[in-house]
């Protein structure tokens, strides 16, 4: 019978002795390691006869567990004399400045949005939102953009590669679209209105949404991006008229821009879905390369808008004798580069940081220089 307590004594002792993690993974290497001196044994035990190994195995398994058992041991209080060790002779010194944190910063962008949701849900408007990737139809069709009207080569469209269906999808040029949607569900719920008579609605009107979101054109200088955001606006109620629309974007540009009110006018404009279409303008001053909104003679143009087509309306089942609309649409980042005095919008867009920590905002700045707190 072949005794193993020479070897077992050996590796205690050794063991015992490890004055360090090293030390002692290296003795567990000798002995349990892929060809370590226990290992070798175990290996052996296919060699013997059933006999032998009914009497080695034991001796054998048994002295691996001790060996391991003692080498776990030992590693938990090398461990524990290292961290005392490190405890002992570290010290953290309280009296240090921390050192300064980085705080991101607000987008220009994601402001002047927070902004104007802020003026338009103070006017009574909720959010409405559609789809990036848009069809046709909700672009340009139901919009009332003739097949093959120039409008649609003006809008630089990103068309999409061919679906299975043989239909092209496009990103939308604009946030209109969304108008085609927003009545479109209000057209679901207009025959229930008939037979039980209109809803009480808190006595709002059945539309009256702000649409803001990414749009795309294959367009790039100083004031055009392939992407960029718009902001679309859009009323629809009976007898809706054109002093309507003059209000709610006069009372926008004041309270946005942070003037009294400011003199606008209405230059006759075209775009499809609208008639009478026009842009209205803000009286400005330009000193430079800044503009200053509410003082001096000359006009900027600031947002396209017009009363909805009444194709447009039918186009989304609504019965232009019964029902009137106003829409607008905005370039946000435009009105963010106005009021923040931004030169080029492509820098908007460039990921710089530099230029967001130049340009960007405290997130717990709330609008209008008020903590927010009130
Ligand atoms: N969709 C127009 C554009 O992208 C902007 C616009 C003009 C929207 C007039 C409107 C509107 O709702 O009434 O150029």
């Amino acid at each position: 019978m072949t005794d193993y307590s020479e070897l077992a004594r050996a590796l205690d002792e050794r063991i015992a002795a490890a004055t360090d993690l090293a030390a002692l993974e290296a003795i567990r290497v000798e002995a349990l390691g892929k060809s370590g001196s226990i290992s070798e044994l175990l290996k052996s035990l296919g060699r013997m006869s059933p006999d032998e190994r009914r009497e080695q195995g034991p001796l054998i398994n048994g002295l691996r567990d001790g060996v391991a058992a003692h080498i776990a041991r030992r590693k938990a209080a090398l461990e524990a004399a290292e961290l005392d060790a490190k405890l002992a002779a570290e010290q953290v010194d309280l009296s240090l400045p921390p050192p300064p944190a980085r705080r991101g910063r607000v987008h220009p962008t994601m402001q002047v949005l927070d902004e104007m949701i802020a003026v338009f849900a103070d006017l009574g408007f909720s959010l409405a939102e559609g789809p990036d990737i848009e069809d046709d139809f909700h672009n340009f069709t139901a919009l009332n953009f003739p097949p093959k009207h120039p409008a649609r080569e003006m809008h630089d469209t990103f068309w999409l590669p061919e679906n299975e269906r043989g239909e092209r999808k496009l990103l939308r040029t604009h946030t209109s679209p969304v108008q085609i949607r927003t009545m479109q569900r209000l057209n679901e719920k207009l025959p229930g209105w008939i037979a039980n008579g209109p809803p009480q609605n808190n006595g709002q009107p059945p539309i009256r949404v702000i649409v803001p979101g990414r749009t795309y054109r294959s367009d790039s200088d100083a004031t055009h991006t392939p992407m960029f955001h718009q902001m679309e606006g859009l009323v629809i109620d009976r007898a809706i008229h054109m002093g309507h629309l003059k209000w709610t974007l006069d009372q926008f540009i004041a309270r946005y821009f942070e003037t009294p009110l400011v003199e606008t006018r209405f230059r006759p404009h075209h775009f499809p879905f609208t008639e009478p279409s026009a842009e209205m303008d803000v009286k400005c001053e330009r000193s430079g390369a800044e503009i200053k909104i509410g003082q001096g003679n000359d006009w900027l143009e600031i947002v396209g808008c017009g009363m909805v087509h009444p194709n447009v309306l039918r186009n989304c089942g609504l019965d232009p004798d019964v029902w009137q609309g106003f829409a607008f649409g905005f370039g946000i980042d435009r009105l963010g580069m106005l009021k923040y005095g931004v030169p080029d919008l492509r820098d908007m867009f460039s990921s710089d940081v530099r230029w967001l920590e130049h340009y960007g905002f405290s997130a717990f700045q709330a609008p209008n220089g008020s903590t927010g707190l009130s």
